[in-house]
């Protein structure tokens, strides 16, 4: 495993890679989450490069940038035994060299949701992950359902901008009582912990309503939201059931919809979703 942390060097060990090559964008602090998707590229392409690099064009100014948790010698090593061949780690001077002023804007889908509570924070993530596939060239680039708008802010970026490689959404992997994996889950105290377990409990009520037939969008939001009150040590932020690929609120749900929520335990936001139909 080679890992790079200039653009000059990135290009150089890119070139010798045998085609196609899979790209992981990451921000670090790996977990199972981040590793499925490295496995995931690893079984598609004989070529796995994987970027950790915490954006700070993506976090805004009361956000958790300074203090987001970091632990690069262990994400080598887990990277390494993933099988990951090529490891790009720039600086923020590297990857935002000084005058750097060019930015991608993907519209109305990076506005909603997560967009309302996190201005200008799509913007960071398109123009990050732009900036990725440039500089690595990937056939393949993999990412995680679990940022269910994030996904569908890429694939629009991918074929807005004409990039020439395929967006591959990998599941959720969640721990065994069902929270999904993130970095910031270290945040959580351990009755909080054991809190944010209502997020995966009421979104997985809602998806058994709705396989019970309901299809009215505002009754299954309304459980959603009755199920997390019942947690005092959770607020709850949003919950949205939307049109899957437009992120446009539904009435009735009568195609393929993303039910989304996002909510604080403690000092953790954190964010879930499930597709349904
Ligand atoms: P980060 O939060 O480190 O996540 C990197 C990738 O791992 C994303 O595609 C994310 O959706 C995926 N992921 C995280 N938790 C997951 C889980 N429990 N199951 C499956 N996949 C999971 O997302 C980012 O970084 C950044 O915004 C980035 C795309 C790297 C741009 O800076």
């Amino acid at each position: 495993m080679i890992v790079v942390d200039t653009v000059a060097d990135l290009r150089r060990e890119r070139r010798r890679l045998t085609e196609p090559v899979g790209l992981v964008p990451t921000m670090g602090f790996l977990h199972d989450g981040h590793l499925a998707l490295v496995r995931a590229a690893r079984e598609q392409n004989p070529s796995v490069a994987v970027s950790i690099f915490v954006n700070p064009k993506q976090f805004g100014p009361s956000e958790d940038f300074a203090t987001y948790p970091r632990d690069l010698e262990r994400d080598l090593r887990l990277l390494e035994e993933a099988g990951a061949d090529l490891v790009f780690t720039p600086s923020v001077e590297e990857m935002y060299p000084p005058g750097f002023s060019a930015f991608v804007d993907v519209g109305p889908i990076g506005e909603v949701l997560e967009g309302v509570r996190r201005p200008g924070h799509f913007r960071g993530v398109a123009t990050v992950v732009a900036r990725l596939f440039n500089l690595c060239q990937p056939q393949r680039a993999y990412f995680g359902q679990k940022d269910a708008q994030q996904c569908v802010v890429i694939q629009r970026l991918t074929v807005d901008l004409g990039f020439p490689l395929d967006i591959v959404v990998v599941p959720t992997v969640r721990e065994p009582d069902g929270l999904a994996m993130s970095s910031r889950n270290v945040y959580l105290g351990p009755a909080e912990r054991v809190a944010a377990r209502i997020l995966s409990a009421s979104l997985r009520a809602a998806e058994e309503e709705y396989r019970r037939g309901e299809r009215d969008a505002d009754a299954l939001r309304r459980l959603v939201r009755e199920r997390v009150s019942q947690e005092p040590l959770v607020r709850l932020d949003y919950v949205s059931l939307a049109d899957a690929s437009t992120l446009e609120e539904l009435e009735e749900i009568d195609r393929s919809a993303l039910l989304s929520m996002a909510a604080w335990v403690g000092k953790a936001r954190l964010i879930d979703n499930i597709l349904l139909g």
